[in-house]
C-alpha cells in the first residue's frame, strides 16, 4: 500500500486489465476506528455508493488520458454521509486524497473498472452518487509497449466509454435513488436538466469548470419535481453535507 492506502500494483493492473478487456477490481477497507457518535446517527440509515476522481484511459503502459478532477467533491460526500450515519462504499479513481475512515473503498483506475465495480455494488445500495469525472472516450487500442516517438504527427483513435450513470438509470429499482453531477461551461441549467431526464436521475448537481479542484464553488441543484436551487460560493464540505441531507429526504 502507498501512503494513500491504495494497493501499489493497482495502476499496473489497471493498464493490463484494460488491455485484456477484463479489469480486475481490488478492494480494501479504511480504518473505522473513528466511529460515528450514536447521537449523530440518522434514524434512516442508507447504503450510499459514491464514485469519485477522474478515471484514466491508458494509451500504453505509462501514458493515459484523464481530466483535472481532484476527487474532492466525492470524498467530501463520503465523509458527510458517514458523519450522518450512513454506510458508504467509495469507488475511487486515483486521487491525492486520503480515503475517509469508515468507508469501504474500491479503487478503480479506468472507466471500465469503475463500471464493473459500480455494476457489482449498485444492486446493494439505496443511493448512487456519481461524483466521478468518467472519461467519455478511451483509446481504440492500447499499446502493450511504450510508444516511441517517430518525429511524425501521431493520430489517436478513440472510442466511447460506457456511460455508467445512464446504465444505472436504466437498471435502478423503485427504492433506489440516483444522483448525477453535470459540469457545464454553457447553458448550465438547461444542459444539466437534459442529463437529469436522459439518465433518469432523482437529483442533478450542476456546476461550471471553475469548480474543478476548487474548495468553494457555486452549484445548482434540481430534482424532477422541484425548481432549481442555487448555493453561491459554498465549500465542498458544506455542499456535501447539504446534498447528503437532500438525498436522505428523497
Ligand atoms: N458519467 C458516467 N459515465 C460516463 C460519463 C459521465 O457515469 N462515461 C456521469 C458523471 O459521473 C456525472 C454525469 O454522468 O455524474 C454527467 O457527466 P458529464 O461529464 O457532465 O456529462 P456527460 O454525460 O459525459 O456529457 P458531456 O460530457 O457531453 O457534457
Amino acid at each position: 500500500m502507498d501512503k494513500l492506502g491504495v494497493r501499489k500494483n493497482t495502476y499496473k493492473t489497471a493498464f493490463l486489465a484494460q488491455k485484456h478487456g477484463n479489469p480486475p477490481i481490488s478492494l480494501f477497507f479504511t480504518n473505522a476506528s473513528d466511529t460515528i457518535p450514536p447521537m449523530m446517527r440518522r434514524k434512516k440509515k442508507l447504503k450510499i455508493l459514491i464514485t469519485a476522481g477522474g478515471t484514466r484511459e491508458y494509451l500504453d503502459p505509462v501514458r493515459f488520458l484523464s481530466n483535472a478532477s481532484s476527487g474532492k467533491m466525492g470524498y467530501a460526500l463520503a465523509r458527510a454521509a458517514l458523519r450522518a450515519g450512513h454506510k458508504v462504499t467509495l469507488i475511487t479513481a486515483p486521487t491525492a486524497l486520503r480515503p475517509p475512515a469508515g468507508a469501504r473503498v474500491i479503487p478503480a483506475v479506468t472507466s471500465d473498472q469503475m463500471f464493473m465495480a459500480t455494476r457489482t455494488e449498485f444492486p446493494r445500495c439505496d443511493c448512487l452518487i456519481m461524483a466521478a469525472a468518467v472519461s467519455d472516450y478511451k483509446p481504440a487500442r492500447a499499446s502493450a509497449t511504450k510508444l516511441k516517438k517517430t518525429g511524425d504527427p501521431l493520430t489517436l483513435r478513440l472510442k466511447p466509454t460506457r456511460d455508467i450513470l445512464a446504465w444505472a438509470g436504466r437498471h435502478k429499482k423503485k427504492h433506489q435513488t440516483l444522483v448525477g453531477f453535470a459540469l457545464e461551461d454553457r447553458r448550465i441549467k438547461t444542459s444539466a436538466e437534459q442529463k437529469m431526464n436522459a439518465k433518469h436521475l432523482d437529483l442533478i448537481v450542476a456546476n461550471a469548470p471553475a469548480a474543478i479542484a476548487a474548495d468553494k464553488s457555486t452549484i445548482h441543484l434540481k430534482t424532477p419535481s422541484a425548481p432549481w436551487q442555487t448555493w453561491h460560493h459554498v465549500s465542498k464540505n458544506k455542499a456535501a453535507a447539504q446534498i447528503i441531507k437532500k438525498v436522505a429526504a428523497l
